[in-house]
């Protein structure tokens, strides 16, 4: 399974990433708000009883991963032995599919969750000096979140909302044309301590 999916990632992985990116962004569970201590605690029994509810689905690991994601917002480093073992896979090998793909939060997320689309269509339409506002308003960079826990930041490489450009999803709502203006507009309401 390794070589194979290795090889997959190298000739197919922009194509994935954008698969998965999109497949993700569709989901409304993980996007929605989160309340920020509790993204912090999280449940191993729940983990482990993902991990047996969708062990016998073909390629299994990914559901798992999704789910555990979906259901926590992230996915702890400390799931890959519980996940590996339902599946009956080696550590390497599931620790391998989490770190390839970047999708998959390692950390607790904020309580609002913010996507800038970084792809070429974005990029041209000013997607950079969007990206650029948003962050200085934030006051935080890519992948990272703010420190009271009220936004994390993330980059995804095209939504499918190439038409509508630059793009931006706010807590699982894609937002097309995005200006400054209108993003400002958009979070006013999310946070009262925002910056
Ligand atoms: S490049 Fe941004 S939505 Fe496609």
């Amino acid at each position: 399974m390794t070589a194979k999916f290795v090889w997959m990632t190298l000739v197919l992985g922009r194509e994935q990433d954008i698969q998965f990116g999109l497949l993700l962004a569709a989901s409304q569970k993980w996007t929605h708000r989160v309340p920020w201590m509790s993204t912090t605690r999280w449940d191993k029994a729940k983990v482990a009883a993902i991990a047996q509810e969708l062990k016998d689905k073909p390629g299994a690991l990914m559901p798992v991963l999704r789910r555990v994601q979906d259901e926590l917002g992230w996915v702890p480093a400390e799931c890959v032995p519980i996940v590996a073992e339902v599946l009956n896979l080696s550590r390497a090998e599931v620790h391998g599919v989490l770190s390839f793909y970047h999708d998959f939060r390692r950390d607790p997320p904020g309580r609002n969750i913010i996507k800038v689309c970084r792809a070429e269509s974005c990029q041209a339409m000013g997607g950079v000096s969007l990206a650029e506002h948003i962050k200085r308003r934030l006051g935080c960079d890519f992948g990272h979140t703010r420190g009271d826990g009220s936004f994390t930041l993330e980059p995804v490489y095209c939504l499918g909302n190439c038409a509508c450009s630059p793009a931006v999803v706010i807590n699982g709502q894609l937002l097309g044309r995005v200006t400054p203006e209108r993003f400002d507009a958009a979070i006013s309401e999310l946070d009262e301590n925002l910056l």
